[in-house]
């Protein structure tokens, strides 16, 4: 859980498309994940990849929204497998980012998954220092569904590290504590 009333204070939108053209808070990262997703943007236009934004920083009051929406449509236990709760989403930090291709089509959709866009960042995304925070089959570690479309800002090393022991960064964590004592 993020502390109370947590605001990063290095906001910045990164020049990469979105799907949407309005100003919105959701274009938003922290200074050095923007600037690792211009690179990852650039790197992904090289190989024919055209990645567009979806959703990134998103506020406590925006994510309580949006939690509320969800457990409304879906019920709790469904909407948390999806959604977190106000304090806890990623996208609270500013270092995660809900990616799509630059036509929108299965933004932050299940269809995702088999996109040449999915196969791309599962692929070179460690390489800018993103992860795939949740992962298909670690869903008991992480506690949310596959979700092929959140990437989260951990710096090149920590990424790579992670994506070559194929672990998730709650493992990553525990494994660190564990070496320190
Ligand atoms: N969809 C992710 C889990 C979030 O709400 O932060
Ligand atoms: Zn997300």
């Amino acid at each position: 859980m993020l502390p109370d009333g947590y605001k990063p204070s290095d906001l910045v939108e990164p020049n990469v498309p979105f799907i949407f053209k309005e100003k919105l808070e959701k274009r938003l990262m922290r200074k050095e994940a923007a600037q690792a997703l211009e690179k990852l943007f650039a790197g992904a236009k090289k190989d024919g990849i055209h990645l567009s934004g979806v959703s990134g920083y998103r506020s406590y009051k925006t994510q309580t929204a949006l939690f509320n929406r969800y457990i409304k449509t879906h019920g709790e236990e469904a909407a948390r497998k999806f959604s977190a709760a106000p304090g806890h989403s990623e996208h609270e930090t500013g270092l995660a980012i809900d990616v799509s291709g630059s036509t929108g089509k299965c933004a932050a959709e299940d269809c995702f998954a088999n996109t040449p866009e999915a196969k791309w960042l599962a692929k070179h995304a460690p390489e800018y220092g993103f992860i795939i925070r949740y992962p298909k089959g670690k869903e008991a570690i992480t506690g949310y569904k596959y979700e092929p479309w959140h990437i989260r800002y951990v710096g090149i090393n920590i990424a790579k590290e992670i994506a070559s022991k194929n672990i998730t960064l709650e493992e990553y964590v525990q494994h660190m504590i564990l070496v320190s004592k």
